[in-house]
């Protein structure tokens, strides 16, 4: 791959918005630092990155990011420890996973240095803006978009790479409660379920807002074929707490590999957590209310990170999950943060120091 990112063009903000900004009440993903990543590929060459104030861009009406959503996206965080040093989680896991998804779609891989060479460099730029403390972090979007022109329904031959800087605390604020899928489906075996592509995300507002109408917040869907396996909460992986044991859908074509689900795992493994990665059907996760088995569903991912689900609906009877004093989802929270926020030793090496 070529070596982009030696040679970032830096343009410098005159000015800085952050002091307008309140750390204390943010909400998720509407607030971005000063300046963003650009990298655009023009007829199968990437250009020279350029890191800049940011700020909107033209863009072609008939590109084809309007008209066929060819659009992927990933979402990251960076830490800041108490020594103000700053700290990725995992980049290679989402770098990996941007350029599967950009294959998906049939967009060009990104080099890595542009990814994460560039990432850095952007991040050590608006340094000031990822905050020290618990549940304080900068969200980190990268995405690529098709500017290519023309409404044929073909590939683009030209596309922008971009990242952007949102400071981040919790992505829900309040209780989340679930409704499992009967009907809609996120994804299908030989779809783009397992890539994070934008239409993924689109294609669930309109059952979610049908959720959130009847109070419910995120939706679990199951397989669209028959709907009795329980897969993910489309911002969320899931996991689902029968007596001792964790038990998690097996990632598929249907399915995101969740860079915060499969380290949840291995910390579960560490702790000598009984995990179970199968299917796990919506049957027995009744079964399991009912006879008072099933003790929690959390939802995992960057953004939500380790998100307790308060009680779910299936054929519109309403089932509550019973509190817990020390919840494993809290206690596996507290485990990832502690690496992220290298409070404990990274004993996995996920960290890497920007
Ligand atoms: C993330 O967790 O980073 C995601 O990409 C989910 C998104 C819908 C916020």
């Amino acid at each position: 791959m070529s070596n982009n990112a030696d040679n970032i063009i830096i343009n410098r903000a005159e000015t800085t918005k952050i002091d307008s900004v309140d750390f204390e009440n943010l909400t998720f993903g509407n607030i971005f630092t000063d300046h963003m990543l650009i990298c655009d590929y023009k007829q199968g060459v990437w250009e020279k990155p350029i890191i800049k104030p940011y700020e909107p861009f033209l863009i072609d009406p008939s590109a084809k990011v309007f008209h066929y959503g060819q659009a992927i996206f990933e979402g990251m965080k960076a830490y800041k420890d108490d020594h103000d040093d700053v700290w990725l989680f995992r980049p290679d896991e989402n770098y990996k996973r941007f350029n599967k998804s950009a294959a998906r779609l049939a967009m060009p891989e990104v080099p890595e240095d542009v990814f994460i060479e560039g990432m850095k460099k952007l991040i050590e730029i608006d340094e000031k803006w990822v905050k020290t403390g618990m549940g304080n972090s900068l969200y980190i979007r990268p995405f690529m978009i098709a500017t290519g022109p023309g409404v044929i329904a073909a590939p683009a031959q030209f596309y922008r790479f971009m990242i952007i800087l949102s400071p981040a605390k919790s992505y829900y604020s309040g209780e989340v409660k679930v409704i499992i899928a009967e009907h809609y489906s996120r994804a299908a075996n030989g779809g783009i379920g397992a890539a994070k592509a934008a239409g993924n995300y689109s294609a669930q507002f309109y059952p979610t807002k049908l959720a959130n109408d009847l109070g419910f917040q995120q939706i679990i869907w199951t397989d669209d074929a028959t709907h009795t396996k329980l897969e993910e909460a489309g911002t969320m992986n899931v996991f689902f707490r029968i007596n001792d044991t964790l038990y998690t859908a097996p990632t598929s074509e249907r399915i995101l590999d969740g860079v915060t689900r499969k380290s949840l795992l291995d910390i579960a493994k560490r702790e000598n957590i009984n995990v179970e990665v199968r299917p796990v059907l919506v049957e027995e996760l009744i079964k399991a209310a009912e006879n008072g088995t099933l003790q929690e569903i959390f939802g995992s991912g960057t953004a939500a990170v380790v998100n307790p689900i308060v009680g779910f609906s299936y054929q519109d009877k309403y089932y509550e999950l019973p509190k817990q004093e020390n919840s494993v989802a809290l206690q596996l929270k507290q485990k990832l943060n502690d690496i992220q926020y290298k409070i404990a030793e990274d004993t996995f090496g996920w960290t890497v120091k920007i």
